[in-house]
């Protein structure tokens, strides 16, 4: 199964997409999460995509597209893989259409943008992936890893001023793909809700597993 997770910054995507990849057992490839790896190792693609991240913006589509080139041709993905926080542009959809690749599902989670302030002011991740929040879903003792055990961190990009430019990056540059996965008949929309388990029930119902 092929499966898309759109949704603006905070919106439960990572969290979500978690779960359904170990359902399925299947790969999560989380955009966001290769470039912070990069940015934090010093690759060259971490350099060039070091200003745009921290800043809210988007990184240029030409980096971000070879990144989904080169990962999608990995053994792990032949049979199926979740694809969070790509595309982003309607450019980043097409270059997908042109890799031959035609998503099973695009899923939307829809969360106002008030609730998201809330949400990323509580969010706390580990190197490993892992993301919880202080009130929502926190790890066990609230300062480590559930899975690793590795002591949680704040992302830089989580700081209010910059949420603020995310979530204005989401409205005019993302959210045209629900129209653009619409007219190919694969959108469905998801309520994000207050507890991530009754996100899950609707999400899984959704994708019909
Ligand atoms: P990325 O890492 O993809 O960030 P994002 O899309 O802004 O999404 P987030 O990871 O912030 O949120 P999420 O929806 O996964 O929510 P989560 O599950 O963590 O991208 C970062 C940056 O990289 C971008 O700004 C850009 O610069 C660059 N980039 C990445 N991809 C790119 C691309 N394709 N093109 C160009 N640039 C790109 O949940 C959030 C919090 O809420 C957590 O604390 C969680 O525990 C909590 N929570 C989740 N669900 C619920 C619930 N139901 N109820 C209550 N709390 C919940």
């Amino acid at each position: 199964m092929k499966i898309i997770f759109l949704g603006a910054p905070g919106a439960g995507k990572g969290t979500q997409a978690e779960i359904v990849s170990e359902r399925l057992g299947i790969p999560t490839i989380s955009t966001g999460t290769i470039i912070r790896e990069a940015i934090k190792t010093g690759t060259e693609m971490g350099m060039k995509a070091r200003k745009y991240a921290e800043s809210g913006a988007l990184v240029p589509d030409d980096v971000v597209i070879g990144i989904i080139k080169e990962r999608l041709v990995k053994p792990d993905c032949q049979n199926g893989f979740i694809l969070d926080g790509f595309p982003r542009t309607v450019p980043q959809a097409e270059a997908l259409d042109a890799m031959g690749i035609a998503p099973d599902v695009v899923l939307s989670i829809e969360v106002s943008d008030d609730k998201i302030v809330e949400r990323m002011s509580g969010r706390r991740v580990c190197e490993c992936g892992a993301s919880y929040h202080t009130l929502y879903n926190p790890s066990k003792d609230g300062a480590h890893c559930d899975k690793c055990g590795k002591e949680l961190t704040i992302r830089r990009d989580d700081a209010p001023e910059v949420v603020k430019s995310r979530l204005e990056t989401y409205h005019t540059m993302t959210e045209p793909l629900k129209d653009y996965y619409a007219a190919k008949g694969t959108l469905k929309c998801v309520e994000g809700q207050e507890r991530v388990e009754d996100t899950t029930a609707l999400t899984l119902k959704s994708l019909g597993i």
